[in-house]
């Protein structure tokens, strides 16, 4: 029987072979950038408010980065030392193709044993972690080589995910349960992980409807959409505390107190 593993390779190296417009990683057009890029702006701001955010000087791998996207996002934002990885060959080829400048790097985000602890200042995955057939073993492997902070960005669990979110993600033949998130999730993770009370969990929920938004949006002239699309998400922020998205950072303690130092 082949594991999830093998199934999520085969299924990336398919959609790579069969999709050949990945441009909108990379267009410049606002409502596209806007949507795509949401949610890595709220991560980013919640490690600038905290004095953690230093693009010029921080490395950061990626994890589950696909053909690239997060890598397009970051080094645009100025982030000069940055590591794409994914399990797929294919799409790492893709992402070479979309930005040279990305270093990428074949990793099973469930086996980071070649990395030593600490080895990057930042960690980052988005829509990745519910590929794995063991998310939370995806987690804390970033938290091991992780020196500064994880960023996290998945579905949130709750009643509206639940009731309309996707629950069996298909591609073809290939299966995957999405695995949702919460605060108390990410804090047991974390804790029962680093084995140290100070360690810094900050799980923010929110909105993301990206296509229902951009279809939206896309029924009025050009000038209007990115308008239309930042009034949709700013009218649902009071009620973000019942979104769909979890947009979360972990800062590890300062030094290395992985595995129980840090007490
Ligand atoms: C939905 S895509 C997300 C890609 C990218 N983060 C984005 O949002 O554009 C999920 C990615 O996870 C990768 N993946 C699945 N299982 C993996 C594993 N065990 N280790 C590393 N990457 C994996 C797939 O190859 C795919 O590129």
């Amino acid at each position: 029987m082949k594991s999830g593993v093998d199934l999520q390779r085969a299924a990336m190296a398919e959609i790579c072979s069969t999709r050949d417009d990945w441009s909108f990683h990379v267009t410049s057009d606002p409502l596209t950038r806007f949507l795509r890029d949401r949610r890595l702006r709220t991560a980013l701001r919640m490690l600038r408010v905290r004095g953690l955010l230093d693009p010029a000087r921080q490395s950061v791998l990626i994890v589950c980065g696909g053909v690239g996207g997060e890598g397009v996002f970051l080094s645009r934002y100025g982030f000069k030392d940055i590591t794409v990885s994914d399990l797929s060959e294919e799409a790492l080829a893709v992402c070479r193709g979309l930005e040279p400048t990305l270093r990428t790097m074949s990793l099973n985000a469930e086996n980071m044993a070649g990395i030593p602890d600490s080895s990057y200042d930042l960690v980052l995955v988005q829509d990745g972690l519910h590929h794995l057939p063991r998310p939370v073993l995806g987690f804390t492997e970033m938290l091991r080589v992780a020196r500064t902070a994880v960023i996290v960005i998945e579905p949130h669990d709750g009643l509206v995910g639940r009731a309309i979110g996707t629950e069996w993600e298909r591609h073809g033949d290939v299966v995957n349960y999405v695995f949702r998130w919460n605060r108390s999730i990410l804090n047991q993770a974390t804790r029962s992980y680093l084995l140290c009370k100070r360690a810094i969990v900050l799980p923010h929920r929110m909105w993301d409807h990206n296509v229902v938004v951009g279809k939206l949006a896309r029924r009025f002239p050009e000038r209007w959409r990115l308008t239309v699309a930042k009034t949709v998400y700013r009218v649902l922020r009071p009620v973000n505390r019942a979104g769909n998205m979890m947009v979360a950072v972990v800062v590890k303690p300062d030094g290395d107190t992985t595995r129980g130092s840090g007490l």
